[in-house]
Order: C-alpha cells, then sequence, then structure tokens
C-alpha cells in the first residue's frame, strides 16, 4: 500500500469541494480525491442558479426570511443568516474570479424568479450557472500548486486513532492507497442514485455519509429529501432536469388534457415549495394521466434562456414552442448529512464536511430554490477557519508504520468497477426507496423497504464499495423516516399527514451506537 501524505485530503471536486480545497491551500498541501472525472459532480449539473440578495428591493433577511419558512420550520437560523447575508459578498467575489453572469438590457445582472422567493434573486448564466461557476474554480485550482488532484480514485474508509480521523484509505487503479494528514473534509455531494428517480450524477451514491458513519461521526435530518418537481420524464437515468428557472420564467404544468392544475393544489401554483409541486405532480400521475410543462408562452427567448435545455429537448426531438416537456418529479437533494457545525466541523475531531454531505441545518426539511451553490461557496469556505479550530495536531502523535501496521484487512487492493445501474440489486435498491421511501411515505411500506434492504445488505461481497454505501446511506434514510411521525419538507407520512407541535421541530441526529443502529 503507497503512503501519500498531505496536510488536508478533500473528498470530492464540485464547488464545495473545490473552494474548501482553495481555502486550505493556504495554509497547508491538499490532495483533491474523486472517484471519477474531476467534473464528474453535480454541481456542474446546476442548471437554475445561485441565490442571493443584491436585487434593489431585496435584502439578506428577506433572503434569510425566504430560507427558513422553505425549512419548514427546522432551519438553524445562524447558518441560515451567514448563508445569506455573504450571499452578495460572494457574488461580487465569484465576478472578480471571472465568474460570467447573465445581464438585463440595461447591463445589471439580471434576476431570476424561482419557487418560494419573495423577490426575484437568482443569479444566472444561461442554464449553466453551476458549470460556469465550478469552471473559475476548477481553473483556480489548476494554478495552485499546492493542490493536487487525484481523479478516479475511490475514498474508501476514514482512519480514526485516539478519537481523531488522521485520513483515509483510498484506491486508485493501480492500488490501495494511505492517506494521512491532519484533517479529512468530506465533500462527495449527495445519494440521489439510491432512487430509481434523480437528476443526480451517477457518482452520488452517498459515499461521503457512509465513511463518515462507519467511521462514527454523528449524521442529521437524514429522512429529509428533495424532490425536484420537473425532470425530463424520459426512460434515462439520471433524468435530465428541466429547471425551476423555466416555471419561474412562467411555463405552466399541465396534465394530459392541456388542463393547468397546480392552482388548485397550492396559491402559489407552479411556484409553490418543490414538496408541495411534487406531490401534486404524483397525485395527477396516480390519476393515470402524464404530466408535461407548457412553456409554449415562452417559446421566444428559451433558445437563448435555457441553451442547455433546449439542446436536450432537440436532441429528442422536441420543440418546446409547440410541444409541451413530459415531466416528472426525481430525488434531487439530501437536507440531511453529516452533521457539523457552521465551520464544518463534525462531531469526529479532524472530519469535516460541507456541500450537500454536510448538514449544517440551513436547509431545514426543503432546501430553499438555487441556495445549493451559495451554500457550497459559503461553508466550503469556511473550512479553512473550521481547521485551525481543531485541536492541535501532533505529528508524532502516530506513526505511519503504526498505522499502516495497525489498518484492519483490506477491502480492496485497488479501484472497484462503478457499481452498475444494470446490477440487479441497485435496481431493486433503486425501486425500494423510490416506491417506498419516496414522496409520500407511511409505516407500512418503510418497514417493508427496511426488510429488503436488510436482504440487499447481505448480498453484498465486502469490496462492493459503492453498493454497501448506497445501502447503508438508503437504511439511515429509510430508519429515520420511520422515527419521524409527522409530515414536514420533504419528508411526507400518509400516515402522519401534519407537522406535529413544538415537539417535533426537532433535528433528528444519528450515529453508529444509537439503538437501533447498533446492530445494523
Ligand atoms: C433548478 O435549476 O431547478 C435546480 C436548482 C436547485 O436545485 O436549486
Amino acid at each position: 500500500m503507497r503512503i501519500i501524505k498531505r496536510d488536508f485530503f478533500v473528498i470530492g471536486s464540485g464547488v464545495a469541494g473545490l473552494e474548501a480545497a482553495l481555502g486550505l491551500s493556504s495554509v497547508g498541501s491538499v490532495a483533491i480525491l474523486t472517484k471519477e472525472k474531476v467534473d464528474d459532480c453535480n454541481s456542474v449539473l446546476a442548471q437554475g442558479g445561485i441565490a442571493a440578495a443584491i436585487g434593489k428591493t431585496d435584502s439578506s433577511q428577506l433572503h434569510c426570511a425566504d430560507t427558513l419558512l422553505a425549512g419548514a420550520g427546522i432551519s438553524r437560523r445562524r447558518p441560515v443568516q451567514l448563508l445569506t447575508t455573504a450571499g452578495p459578498r460572494v457574488i461580487r467575489t465569484l465576478i472578480r474570479r471571472g465568474v460570467r453572469f447573465d445581464c438585463d438590457a440595461a447591463g445589471e445582472l439580471d434576476l431570476g424568479l424561482e419557487a418560494a422567493h419573495a423577490q426575484p434573486r437568482v443569479l444566472h448564466y444561461g442554464d449553466q450557472t453551476g458549470a460556469e461557476i465550478w469552471r473559475a474554480l476548477r481553473e483556480e485550482t489548476a494554478r495552485n500548486s499546492r493542490i493536487k488532484i487525484f481523479s478516479e480514485t475511490d475514498a474508501l474508509d476514514l482512519i480514526v486513532r485516539q478519537g481523531r480521523c488522521l485520513g483515509l484509505i483510498a484506491a486508485d487503479a493501480q492500488e490501495a492507497l494511505c492517506c494521512l494528514g491532519q484533517a479529512v473534509v468530506l465533500a462527495s455531494g449527495g445519494c440521489g442514485t439510491i432512487y430509481g428517480r434523480t437528476t443526480n450524477n451517477p457518482v452520488s451514491t452517498g459515499d461521503g455519509i457512509a465513511l463518515a458513519w462507519r467511521a462514527g461521526a454523528r449524521l442529521a435530518d437524514m429522512e429529509f429529501i428533495q424532490f425536484h418537481p420537473t425532470a425530463l420524464n424520459l426512460n434515462e437515468q439520471p433524468l435530465f432536469l428541466i429547471s425551476e428557472a423555466v416555471r419561474g420564467e412562467g411555463a405552466v404544468l399541465v396534465n394530459a388534457q392541456g388542463q393547468r392544475f397546480m392552482p388548485e393544489y397550492h396559491e402559489a401554483a407552479e411556484l409553490a415549495p418543490r414538496d408541495v409541486v411534487s406531490r401534486a405532480i404524483l397525485a395527477e400521475q396516480e390519476q393515470g394521466t402524464r404530466v408535461f410543462l407548457d412553456a409554449t408562452k415562452i417559446a421566444e427567448h428559451f433558445p437563448e434562456r435555457f441553451p442547455g435545455i433546449y439542446e436536450k429537448l432537440r436532441q429528442v426531438s422536441l420543440d418546446p414552442a409547440r410541444q409541451w416537456i413530459p415531466v416528472t418529479p426525481a430525488a434531487h437533494f439530501i437536507m440531511g448529512g453529516v452533521q457539523t457545525d457552521t465551520y464544518g466541523r463534525s462531531s469526529l475531531t479532524g472530519l469535516l464536511a460541507c456541500g450537500e454531505t454536510a448538514c449544517t441545518g440551513v436547509h431545514g426539511a426543503n432546501r430553499l430554490a438555487s441556495n445549493s451553490l451559495l451554500e457550497g461557496l459559503v461553508f466550503g469556505g469556511r473550512i479553512r477557519a473550521g481547521v485551525k479550530r481543531l485541536p492541535e495536531y501532533e505529528c508524532s502523535m502516530i506513526h505511519d508504520q503504526e498505522i499502516l501496521a495497525s489498518l484492519p484487512e483490506m477491502r480492496h487492493d485497488r479501484k472497484t468497477r462503478p457499481v452498475s445501474a444494470q446490477d440487479e440489486r441497485v435496481r431493486s435498491l433503486q425501486e425500494t426507496m423510490w416506491r417506498k421511501v419516496g414522496i409520500i411515505r407511511d409505516a407500512a411500506g418503510l418497514s417493508e423497504a427496511l426488510h429488503r434492504l436488510e436482504v440487499l445488505a447481505a448480498d453484498t461481497k465486502a469490496d462492493e464499495y459503492a453498493l454497501i454505501n448506497m445501502i447503508q446511506v438508503a437504511t439511515i434514510i429509510t430508519r429515520a423516516a420511520l422515527a419521524r411521525r409527522e409530515s414536514r419538507g420533504g419528508h411526507f407520512r400518509s400516515d402522519y399527514p401534519l407537522p406535529k407541535g413544538s415537539l417535533a421541530r426537532c433535528h433528528s441526529s444519528w450515529a453508529i451506537d444509537d439503538e437501533p443502529f447498533a446492530r445494523a
């Protein structure tokens, strides 16, 4: 096994990971590990934009209020304030760093409207906003001699000694790697791939969350999954996202008869919170109708405003000027994750997390649209301050050879093949999660799912690392969903359809030593 030494290891190469790495490079050497190619991340798929209170009639207090409202009563106020106050500064900095945003005819930054925002505050670059921000950060990391990227390298397990995370075991195509440093930052995104319908890149198998879990770090709010209402309804995985900004510009949802139905479900109609729109679409689908997005009224500027979506529709012979776009909800984002403070520090010393992998409590039970790129930048940027606040690391504490000698028997001696979407067990997992732990849940379905997950777990081999991660994360989500006997934000229980009072207004927190996980 090869030993790699760096001050810091960052797992994941999305916006949060790159921003964390750039910050850390000013205090030490950094290795970024990414399991496929460096651009295989959800950040580059983020279409709609990045929210920030820069409009003349807007303020960070209004952005904060909208974020708290979307979070359905359980967002943590302090991180939300940090996020929304930082928004305008982050945008100014991005522009200085070379990120392009669309401007209106007067040359002012063009601000889009998305669901549950009381103000237009979504900055965008066509429908490629995430890719544009990611490009600028990627170029900065490429110029930074203190950052080295190890692509096509799996992060397998964290190394924890004397209560501190000292690194991780990884594997590239040739060999296993023992990565030793002062701290590990998990920024590997979410876990959308555990669902049969998702907008996420297939790399989103919950690896960071599973690694933290196995190492004993606490997770929080795992039951809260956001389903995006409008993914292109084709038989493909992942499903192509039709940005919420399309509805923000005026497209409406219709059934097969062309009838608009959202006004019957919510006063904000197509711009109601995502969980409301997703459930409404599901209800229509369950009545046997297909659901479409009618964008014909915005046909004139569609190709210019949404070039990526337009190109995708063209490839599948759909003309949004004349045809409705078939859509369906799909798993999009996990609000829960590795429980951290606002500096990204987890419950395990030396282990930090940021971006979708982390749960600062900023999203509560439901994330406000276009807050995720901002979250990645703000909390990724705070990681540097987080490592400075860690207890002093004594390099001599444990010798490399001692660590090597004490490692458990390796599950891998080199990188394994990515988990195959065709694998029957993967399909069964995705189907189970979509049907039983999806948009609408109940006790019977969740218990059935747990049973199925146990059977699947028994049918894995020790080296099937991505599949094991998927099953572990799916199991935690299912247990958390079973335990929360109420409906709130992204967690809807048909057997407990209402939010509970103050008693339920708490976060759920899970660690491997807790019952019932001790036996899992
Ligand atoms: C979208 O463009 O609709 C997705 C953006 C987000 O999830 O915030």
